[in-house]
């Protein structure tokens, strides 16, 4: 099984959804270590809780963001991780970080790609007048929420939406798409051809 390092901000929901398709007999991926740039974070503890190894960096006073990253790569490193996700990891990252680990580092972004990346994309695609949104797993590359996608998943965006209750509805969403797309990766069977990912 190959052995996932995933990096959390936060609430780690997604990071949940992840370690509980892990549980599962055949998934192709274990959880080799959570780690966070936020000490308190949440997900930190729901990690613990589920038995998973945890690591906390805070992301400052390292000199500089290439520095700091070079710390969490050893950090996954050290923990044997093969595989790199990102689940609400609010770091932009380096480009060294981004090489080291290029093809096999995912994220998921709480938008259907290449509409609304960057932040507030729930607001965004109400305001721009969506009927569809959702969210997207996809291959990590230099520039932000642009590399190669793996999955999408879409929900409607109802005439009454607020951002909290979009959000809502697209993470059911995650929760299911992102296990699928990791272990699709683990498994070995995705193809990538320019900025098209085959197999999934
Ligand atoms: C998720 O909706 C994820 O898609 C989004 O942050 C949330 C994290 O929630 N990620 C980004 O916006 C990345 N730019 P979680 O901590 O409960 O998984």
């Amino acid at each position: 099984r190959k052995r996932v390092g995933i990096l959390i901000s936060g609430r780690g929901s997604n990071m949940s959804a992840l370690v509980a398709a892990a549980q599962a007999p055949g998934c192709p991926y274990e959880v080799a270590l959570v780690f966070s740039n936020v000490a308190d974070a949440p997900g930190l503890a729901i990690a613990e809780a589920a038995g998973v190894p945890t690591a906390s960096l805070d992301h400052r006073g390292h000199g500089g963001r290439a520095l700091f990253d070079a710390k969490v790569d050893a950090i996954l490193r050290d923990a044997g991780c093969d595989l790199v996700a990102l689940a609400g990891y609010m770091r932009l990252l380096s480009d060294d970080f981004v090489a080291a680990w290029e093809g096999r580092m995912i994220n998921i972004h709480p938008s259907l790609l290449p509409s609304f990346k960057g932040v507030d994309t729930h607001a965004r695609a109400i305001a721009a007048g969506c009927r569809l949104h959702g969210c997207t797993v996809h291959l990590v590359t230099p520039e932000l929420d642009s590399g190669p996608i793996i999955a999408q998943a879409a929900v409607p965006v109802m005439d009454d939406d607020t951002p909290d209750a979009l959000a809502a509805r697209v993470l059911v969403e995650e929760h299911r798409l992102y296990p699928q797309a990791l272990a699709a990766l683990a498994s070995g069977r995705l193809r990538v051809e320019g900025q098209r990912v085959l197999g999934f």
